[in-house]
């Protein structure tokens, strides 16, 4: 029999299916995202125990501006919130904990919500539980034409070479930079779209869907998606 894969280093959420969820309860939409604020933070404690290394999730693309200005405030609120309660929760947090990082362009972003993003960043820099990234703001087109732009001022001013610039380079240029690469895109709600996430990055990533919404997602659909992943043949390109 063929040997199963390790655990996945890297999980990486598409966090889709809010809006269905809350349209089948007669509810607003935001009611959705706040249920779906509440499953990131358990699926997160949850692979924590697991001992995944690298856990993204995708809570705001740079295409989800174009929502309501109720649905796209509601979204920020929820943001400040989660902010808050790590600034808050950061003391009895000293041991361990996440290390968070967002990924995306601040500019656009409201000023008090990038402030909580970089004192975030900044105090969680030395824990070691596990990385947590939030996409905010964030598009895969855009984080790969950022990369290109850095090292094309670095050829300008003649400390890179064209020639040298390498696969390695590039990935040294983006958000995610010195972190492994998905091993697991995971999409739930029926979807079978990457829309602009991690699209560098997940390259040779498996890829898990279902038709759970993401608000109804539990620690057992993650085993489920963990379980699938651990019995694809992984090749990366190789012969069989
Ligand atoms: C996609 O579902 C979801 C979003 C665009 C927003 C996700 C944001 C959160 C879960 C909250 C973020 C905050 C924290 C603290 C992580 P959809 O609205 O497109 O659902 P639909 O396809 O059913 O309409």
């Amino acid at each position: 029999m063929r040997e199963t894969n390790s655990l996945p280093r890297h999980i990486a959420v598409i966090m889709d299916g809010n809006g269905r969820w809350a349209k089948k309860r007669g509810l607003p939409r935001t009611e959705g995202h706040k249920q779906g604020a509440e499953v990131f933070r358990r699926i997160c404690r949850y692979a924590s125990d697991l001992g995944i290394e690298y856990l993204s999730f995708y809570a705001f693309s740079t295409e989800n501006w174009k929502r309501s200005a109720q649905e796209v405030d509601a979204i920020m609120d929820l943001l400040r919130h989660y902010l808050a309660e790590m600034e808050e929760r950061e003391d009895e947090n000293k041991e361990g904990g996440y290390r968070i990082r967002f990924l995306g362009a601040r500019e656009g972003m409201p000023q008090d919500i990038v402030r909580l993003m970089d004192e975030v960043e900044e105090r969680s820099a030395d824990k070691t539980r596990m990385f947590v990234n939030l996409c905010v703001n964030y598009g895969g087109r855009d984080e790969i034409v950022r990369a290109a732009r850095t090292l094309a001022e670095r050829v300008q001013a003649g400390t890179l070479q064209p020639q040298d610039i390498t696969e390695r380079l590039l990935s040294d240029a983006l958000y995610t930079a010195g972190q492994p690469d998905p091993d697991l895109v995971i999409r739930p709600s029926g979807e079978f779209r990457l829309s602009n996430f991690l699209i560098w990055q997940s390259a040779y990533a498996e890829f898990w869907y279902d038709d759970v919404l993401w608000p109804d997602f539990t620690p057992a659909d993650l085993d489920r998606a963990i379980e699938a992943y651990q019995n694809r043949d992984r090749r990366f390109g190789n012969a069989k």
